[in-house]
């Protein structure tokens, strides 16, 4: 199979900016996408075997294509199907287990293909992962959990050798229900000998979905979705053909946009139940939200917006790849909103772009953190008129956040670093303009 695109994951050289003039509220329908954080570990799930994988709906991203190409050196066939929105990976073998640098650090999600390359192999190295400015991110409940199965894991500087043949069952009692943690553990547990018990394990809608996907695979996973997640260890898992739910994480961003923008949109492709948590803010905020099958509608009420409180836990609590969008529809709110950040000491750290346009937000430092930002609660004086400024996009969802911000700002809003969404949210600037919105791409990537 060959690759029917060539990745570009690399930030442009040359100045991008979106531009986003704001006064226009978001109208109209649109289609979800597949969920990033589901596809990109479904990908990883097909180092496990070495039949076909086929995974539709995957929604073609930066960061897609960048796991793409680290399948490929370890030796996968991977063909990218850029407009049918489908990935088709055969691991038939596995060439190498050391991952290359440069493939495995640009995104934190690389790091769930260590568990299938243990599971498979018996061994894997690779450096620690990136990701966003948004915390330290540190990786210790994956490699106790793998120490519990029997790998010895060796760090030395940022490089981390684990090795040991097949992986033994094990009880594995996580101290933090860690998302990406809970689903390596899932995958090395899959292909080891006896029965894994994770305690405490995360219940976020993608790591559910993997375990139901790995099942499919022949994996034998009880307990999804509950902290207690039992696997019992087979010898070989197959291939599967299946379809990446949507994000949820895109639509929340829409929903909000919706809200902040005095607008009114139809979403198709929505999960109710994943939506949740956002939905009852939402309402508390002032929006009104209607879910019928898997259709969304979400409009802003009559009455001005109201100041809320919201503290970010996993799932089903409030997501915190939420918080940032939040935030910038609370700075439309009347009277004072607190946002308490619980999941990354580092997430709050765009609201000094916020604040150049204009936005009232004082935030609460930790003072032992290591990095000289960190904070863990912000408080938003509403309603405020924002106004056009030069911003930048430290991570995803902090792009998201000022996008929406320059939507109700008066004036034109220069967002910097774009390459961001491109890793997030896709087809985001053609969605939005089908919305009403005015935003323009001065460089689009994908
Ligand atoms: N943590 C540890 N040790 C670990 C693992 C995590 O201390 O071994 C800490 C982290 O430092 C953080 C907290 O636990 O403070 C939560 O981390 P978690 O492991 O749950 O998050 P993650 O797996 O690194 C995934 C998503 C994030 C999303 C979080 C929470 C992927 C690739 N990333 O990260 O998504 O915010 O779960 O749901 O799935 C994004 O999409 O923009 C994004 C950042």
């Amino acid at each position: 199979m060959a690759s029917a695109m060539s990745p570009t994951t690399v930030p442009a050289t040359r100045e991008r900016l979106l531009k986003i003039r704001g006064g226009h509220p978001l109208r109209g329908e649109i289609v979800i996408s597949g969920a990033k954080n589901a596809a990109l570990k479904a990908m990883a799930a097909t180092l496990l075997t070495a039949d076909e994988v086929v995974l539709n709906n995957v929604p073609m991203l930066a960061d897609v294509l960048s796991m793409a190409d680290l399948l490929r050196a370890f030796g996968a066939e991977v063909e990218v199907d850029r407009d049918a929105g489908r990935v088709q990976v055969r691991a038939r073998e596995i060439v190498r287990t050391s991952a290359p640098p440069d493939l495995f650090r640009p995104t934190r999600a690389s790091v769930v293909a260590a568990g299938p390359m243990l599971a498979r192999c018996g061994e894997v190295s690779f450096s620690m992962p990136g990701g966003d400015q948004i915390g330290r991110r540190p990786i210790d409940v994956h490699l106790r959990g793998f120490k519990r199965m029997g790998a010895t894991v060796e760090q030395r500087d940022d490089q981390v050798i684990a090795c040991g043949g097949r992986l033994r069952g094990a009880r594995i009692y996580m101290d933090y229900p860690s998302h990406t943690g809970t689903e390596n553990l899932l995958m090395a547990a899959t292909l080891a000998t006896g029965k894994t018990v994770i305690v405490n394990a995360s219940a976020e809608p993608e790591v559910v979905w993997l375990g139901h996907l790995l099942n499919r695979m022949g994996a034998r996973i009880h307990g999804l979705g509950s902290p207690i997640v039992t696997i019992e260890g087979v010898e070989r898992l197959h291939g599967v053909s299946d379809y990446v739910p949507p994000d949820r994480l895109e639509a929340g961003s829409f929903a909000i946009g919706a809200v902040m923008t005095g607008g009114e949109i139809t979403m198709r492709d929505v999960r109710e139940a994943h939506m949740l948590p956002l939905t009852e803010k939402l309402q508390e905020v002032g929006g009104e939200v209607w879910h019928n099958n898997d259709v969304m509608l979400v409009r802003a009420g009559r009455a001005p917006l109201n100041a809320v409180d919201i503290q970010t836990l996993p799932f089903p609590g409030f997501p915190t790849d939420l918080q940032a969008p939040f935030t910038a529809l609370l700075t439309q709110a009347e009277g004072v909103s607190r946002v308490h950040e619980r999941v990354y000491e580092d997430r709050l750290r765009y609201t000094t772009e916020l604040q150049k346009m204009g936005a009232d937000i004082r935030v609460e430092r930790i003072g032992s953190s290591t990095s000289e930002f960190a904070a863990s609660s912000a408080m938003i004086h509403g309603p405020g008129q924002l106004h056009g400024a030069r911003v930048q996009a430290g991570d995803i969802r902090a792009a998201v956040s000022l996008v929406l911000a320059g939507l109700v700002a008066d004036g034109e809003t220069e967002l910097d670093e774009v390459y961001h969404l491109d890793r997030g949210y896709e087809r985001f600037v053609a969605k939005l303009t089908s919305l009403g919105a005015d935003v323009e791409d001065t460089d689009p990537q994908m």
